[in-house]
């Protein structure tokens, strides 16, 4: 069955653990001779690179589409971009400033009947291709998923959002430190809790990190937040992840990051580059979680146990 992805959370649990299963599968063929849309409202160094080969991987062909020669909703309205996109491609995924615009390309396609899945690329609330890649990272460096613990240090954005939804559905725990006005709100705890999290919210780094597997920043400024950079940077400093804060979780403890990082920021250098982060192993798996997330959008699912070659 087809599948929009919008938000972590429309997968499930089931859904989540298919496409984590898929992405160690070899690349299912779901693609051949069809085209896939990547529409990108903002820039991309990873995203754009990890789904062109993705769709490559899948045996199709990939046309990346950057805003400024659809404009969506100056040139023609997102709707139409949508419907047009759909007459050549089987696949439509978009990287959006306002994560409506996703919802309304689903909305467009939807009254038509049109069989294209919609892929969120990264919106201002969540960023679920990076969330898979991120649990495929911990799973292949911990050796495992269930029973481990995350802290996400800084500003609580569309990353950590993703990234929590994503940990709760796969039986890792979360702890969340930011400071006042930057944290999760109720509404995504409540989500959380609903997809079996028990997210830890706190305004102390410390106490987010102590003992833990897995220690996660991103940027403070998020692309389209530009014109508050001054007042985050100050309102975040305090939460830089750096050698003293990594100190406090556990032995073995790896470091994530997104990227692009900003050394100085939310990261210093010394933790980026050094022996406990695994930014670039993350930054790979964004094609293996691309690959087996659209393979799942378009309707492939893992081998039954004990069929597969
Ligand atoms: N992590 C991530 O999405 O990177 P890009 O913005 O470069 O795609
Ligand atoms: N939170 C960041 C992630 C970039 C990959 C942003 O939205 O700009």
């Amino acid at each position: 069955m087809r599948a929009d992805v919008l938000r972590i959370s429309d997968l499930g649990a089931d859904g989540l653990a298919a496409v984590l299963e898929i992405a160690r599968s070899p690349a299912p063929q779901v693609l051949a001779g069809l085209g896939a849309a990547l529409v990108f409202e903002r820039p991309s160094a990873r995203t754009r690179n990890a789904c062109e080969m993705a769709v490559v991987q899948l045996g199709g062909h990939p046309v990346t589409i950057r805003d400024d020669e659809v404009a969506m909703d100056r040139r023609e309205t997102v709707e139409d971009v949508a419907r047009t996109l759909a007459c050549y491609h089987a696949l439509l995924a978009a990287r959006v400033a306002r994560h409506a615009t996703l919802e309304r390309m689903v909305a467009a396609l939807a009254r038509e009947a049109v069989p294209v899945p919609v892929v969120n690329l990264l919106s201002d609330l969540e960023h679920p291709t990076q969330a898979v890649a991120d649990l495929l990272t911990v799973r292949d460096e911990l050796g495992g998923l269930a029973g481990r613990t995350v802290a996400y240090v800084g500003d609580a954005n569309n990353v950590c959002r993703s990234l929590a939804d994503a940990c709760a559905m796969a039986g890792v725990a979360m702890r969340v430190a930011a400071p006042d006005g930057y944290g999760l709100r109720p509404a995504d705890v409540e989500r959380n809790r609903d997809l079996g999290g028990a997210l830890v919210c706190t305004t102390r780094p410390e106490e987010a990190v102590e003992g833990v597997d897995v220690v996660y920043t991103d940027v403070w400024v998020s692309m389209g937040e530009e014109a508050e950079a001054g007042r985050r940077r100050a309102d975040l400093a305090g939460f830089t992840v750096d050698d003293a804060l990594l100190g406090r979780a556990a032995p073995g403890a790896i470091f994530l990051h997104c990227l692009p990082a900003h050394r100085g920021e939310e990261v210093t250098d010394g933790v980026l580059e050094g022996a406990r982060s695994r930014v670039w192993r993350q930054a790979e798996n964004r094609l293996h979680a691309a690959r087996a997330l659209f393979a799942y959008a378009l309707g492939a699912r893992p081998a039954p146990v004990g069929t597969s070659s």
